[in-house]
């Protein structure tokens, strides 16, 4: 695409698509939903398709990739926070059927609450669309370097450059917190379809990387290489590496 704009246009167009087609036949759409910056543009026209064409969030179920822990849901920095003020709080979509990993959990909580948020996604029926950013560790979600292709929802550390790309947001990086709670890279991968999207130049190595490198841990992204049911939204800058 020649910008984010477009990109984010149609990809919210895609969803949209599957929430009014779903809708029809008195189905629900599981959406996995990521935040950080490269989204917000999806969630503004899903926002606007919302307010000026009448599409419906009632029958949408989603999922959050991740939340940090420890985290209380009302901080400005939450993932609750953002996904309130990006969508939810504009959108007609019912809050008992949204779905955020709890960073106010007690550490012996955190392995139970794990294996709820997955069967919880699979008493849906799986999520229908999982969309992601991607760090510039090659994290999605927050599958930092050295996760497993088949890991589940679970605490993670979070990588040394991933907590100084968040530094802005709390006011330096020694008040990021270390850890997060995420779905695993297994728990993507069964989603029926994943799209990736990346914009700006600052993404257009580890985007290289996970398109074109070798398959390994050490960038969990390329494992998205091993799905039939990936695709990458690139704009002209997030693709300016690939051969
Ligand atoms: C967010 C998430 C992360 C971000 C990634 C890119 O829920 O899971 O993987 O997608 O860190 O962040 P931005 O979009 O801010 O560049």
């Amino acid at each position: 695409y020649v910008d984010d704009n477009t990109a984010s246009v149609a990809v919210a167009k895609r969803i949209a698509d599957l929430i009014t087609a779903n809708g029809a036949e008195g189905k629900h759409t599981v959406l996995g939903l990521a935040t950080g910056a490269t989204p917000v543009k999806v969630y503004a026209e899903l926002i606007r398709l919302h307010k000026e064409e009448g599409l419906s969030f009632k029958n949408v179920v989603t999922f959050n990739l991740d939340e940090y822990y420890p985290m209380k849901p009302n901080a400005a920095q939450s993932y609750v926070a953002f996904m309130k003020a990006q969508l939810f709080d504009h959108v007609d979509i019912n809050m008992d059927n949204v779905h955020i990993p709890d960073g106010t959990l007690a550490e012996d909580e955190i392995v139970p609450f794990c294996a709820a948020y997955e069967k919880k996604i699979s008493s849906y029926g799986g999520l229908d669309i999982q969309i992601l950013g991607i760090g510039r560790t090659g994290h999605i979600g927050f599958n930092e370097p050295g996760s497993a292709p088949n890991s589940g929802t679970r605490l993670v550390t979070l990588d040394d450059l991933t907590r100084r790309d968040a530094s802005r947001d709390f006011g330096g990086k020694e008040n990021v917190p270390t850890k997060a709670i995420t779905m695993g890279i297994g728990t993507i991968f069964k989603a029926k379809q994943i799209i990736l999207m990346a914009w700006n130049k600052k993404k257009a190595s580890i985007v290289k990387k996970a398109v074109e490198g070798e398959i390994s841990s050490e960038v969990p992204a390329t494992y998205l290489q091993l799905s039939n049911n990936v695709e990458f939204v690139l704009d002209q800058d997030a693709a300016s590496d690939l051969t």
